[in-house]
């Protein structure tokens, strides 16, 4: 009797119905004993098949689910949200210049341009979400179907399989992600990739920030400007322009306005001529209150100290000059743009290519005591495959031409592993198609760039 109450306990009921003949016993039958379990039977047998069935059927709703296009349009969702804010902060952006009386029509145009994409995205949401509409009706109707079924499953469950089994189900998955916390906090430390700063490596490119029409106005289609990285004291809020004549031939004025206002506002500069030279192409920068540049019409380096009023020249050993290796676009090559200069948390670079690597880009870093070249390294980059190039943080980066809209920078070489790469594609939008200076400015970590007259800044997205 105490076995089988016990046995009732634990829930394994079943009828022991035993008689049972004494053993051994002779002659003599004792009365057959029983044993008697009042039971409660289950309606049924847990159906564990029919169990299995539907998990399945959920894996594989799951699947198909995780097929569809949902990703997609939550990616879209993402990207709308992202520039939805963007464009609030463009339009509050132009607000303030309209108020300030600086109305620029090229903020204005951007966000045209960015109205109409939000418009065309909005569209593929819409299509996207008809389409999963669709599909969706099928697998709601499974869906439904499914949880009906395992309600009714539930109430089989006196054994609590069910429960059970998503319990464990919880406790495997707050075990794995223990797992994966403890991973993370054995993880070794990583070594740098090529081309990471403190602030890491370079993943991207905003889209244009500020961007104004060039004072000289649409017809002067080359030119430079820009904000010096290290400025003398008094002067960091100067601004700098410097346009070309002659189809990029030559100039030798550069413009400066005291401030970002003046420059936006046009309502005070102050031109200075370079005296005994002209500037060829348009790869001058501003650095250390020295502008620096490709002397006209030779393989030289100028430095033209804007206190001082002097100019000071060196040879740039072996380099192309006048038209040798310009940077191109497939239909065409930019006149003069043979010697580049940029500017990045080391110091000032000249980027050029030679004869003897080939017509490939050579990366220099210039003492800007006296010009001569510190440190150099070939590159595989052929110079007219490139649109231009510019350096951040000891690592050169070379764009080219993807659209009338987007430029690529599809090309690396990083001066301190001495690692190249030339698949990379960070796209960023232009304002016009043409580009004809970019360079980083170390101090407000953006890229000046003279885009067809414009003058366009972008943010460098780190990460
Ligand atoms: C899983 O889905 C595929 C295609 O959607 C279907 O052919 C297959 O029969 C399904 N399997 C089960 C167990 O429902
Ligand atoms: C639910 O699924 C079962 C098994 O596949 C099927 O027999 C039944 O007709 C389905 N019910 C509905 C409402 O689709
Ligand atoms: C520019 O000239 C001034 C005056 O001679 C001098 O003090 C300054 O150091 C020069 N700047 C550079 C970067 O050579
Ligand atoms: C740069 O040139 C100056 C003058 O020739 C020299 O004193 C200095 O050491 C040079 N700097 C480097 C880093 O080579
Ligand atoms: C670059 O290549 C040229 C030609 O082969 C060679 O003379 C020069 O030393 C090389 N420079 C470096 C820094 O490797
Ligand atoms: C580019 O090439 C490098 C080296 O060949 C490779 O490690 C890297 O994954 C490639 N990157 C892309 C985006 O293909």
């Amino acid at each position: 009797m105490a076995l089988c109450s016990f046995l009732c306990k634990i829930g394994l009921c079943f009828l022991l119905q035993s008689a049972v003949n004494a053993v051994g016993s002779v002659g003599r039958s004792r009365v057959a004993q029983r044993c008697y379990c009042d039971l409660e039977v289950p309606d049924g047998l847990f159906p564990v098949q029919q169990l299995n069935e539907l998990h399945r059927l959920c894996v594989n709703c799951t699947r198909t689910l995780a097929g569809q296009e949902f990703d997609k349009a939550v990616d879209i969702v993402v990207s709308l949200e992202q520039r939805l804010t963007d464009l609030q902060q463009r339009i509050n952006e132009f607000e303030e210049e309209y108020e300030g009386g600086l109305y620029s029509i090229i903020s204005f145009r951007i966000i045209e341009i960015e109205i109409t994409e939000l418009h065309d995205l909005f569209q593929e949401l819409q299509e996207k979400y008809t389409s999963n509409q669709n599909d969706l009706s099928g697998q709601i109707v499974q869906i439904v179907n499914i949880t009906d079924r395992v309600d009714e499953l539930q109430k089989y469950d006196r054994q609590n399989v069910v429960q059970e089994q998503r319990e464990n189900a919880r406790l495997r998955r707050s075990l794995s992600s223990c797992n994966d916390e403890l991973l993370r906090t054995v993880a070794p430390p990583t070594t740098p990739h090529p081309g990471s700063c403190s602030f890491g490596a370079l993943r991207g490119v905003s889209e244009p920030r500020s961007s104004i029409l060039s004072h000289y106005g649409t017809s002067y289609f080359y030119g430079g400007w820009g904000n010096d990285p290290l400025p003398a004291a008094g002067k960091e809020n100067q601004y700098w322009l410097a346009i070309m004549l002659k189809s990029n031939y030559y100039g030798n004025v550069i413009r400066i306005y005291p401030s970002f206002g003046t420059f936006l506002s046009k309502t005070s500069h102050t031109d200075v001529t370079i005296p005994g030279t002209h500037i060829q192409g348009t790869g001058g920068i501003m650095y250390e209150n020295c502008f620096y540049f490709n002397c006209y019409n030779s393989p030289k380096l100028c430095k033209f100290n804007m206190t001082a009023k002097t100019v000071l020249s060196d040879d740039l050993p072996f380099a192309g000059h006048n038209n040798k290796f310009p940077y191109c676009r497939p239909s065409s090559c930019l006149l003069y743009t043979d010697i580049d200069l940029a500017t990045d948390e080391n110091g000032l670079w000249a980027l050029y290519a030679t004869e003897s690597n080939f017509g490939n880009t050579v990366i220099s870093l210039v003492n800007t005591s006296d010009l001569s070249l510190i440190k150099s390294w070939n590159t595989t980059l052929y110079k007219k495959s490139a649109t231009n190039a510019f350096m951040v943080c000891g690592v050169m980066y070379a764009t080219r031409f993807f659209s009338d809209e987007m430029e690529e920078i599809f090309y690396m070489f990083d001066t301190t592993t001495e690692v190249e790469l030339n698949n990379l594609s960070i796209r960023f939008r232009k304002v016009s198609s043409g580009i004809q200076h970019i360079n980083y400015n170390p101090r407000d970590q953006k890229l000046y760039v003279y885009s067809d007259a414009f003058l366009v800044t972008h943010d460098i997205i780190f990460g």
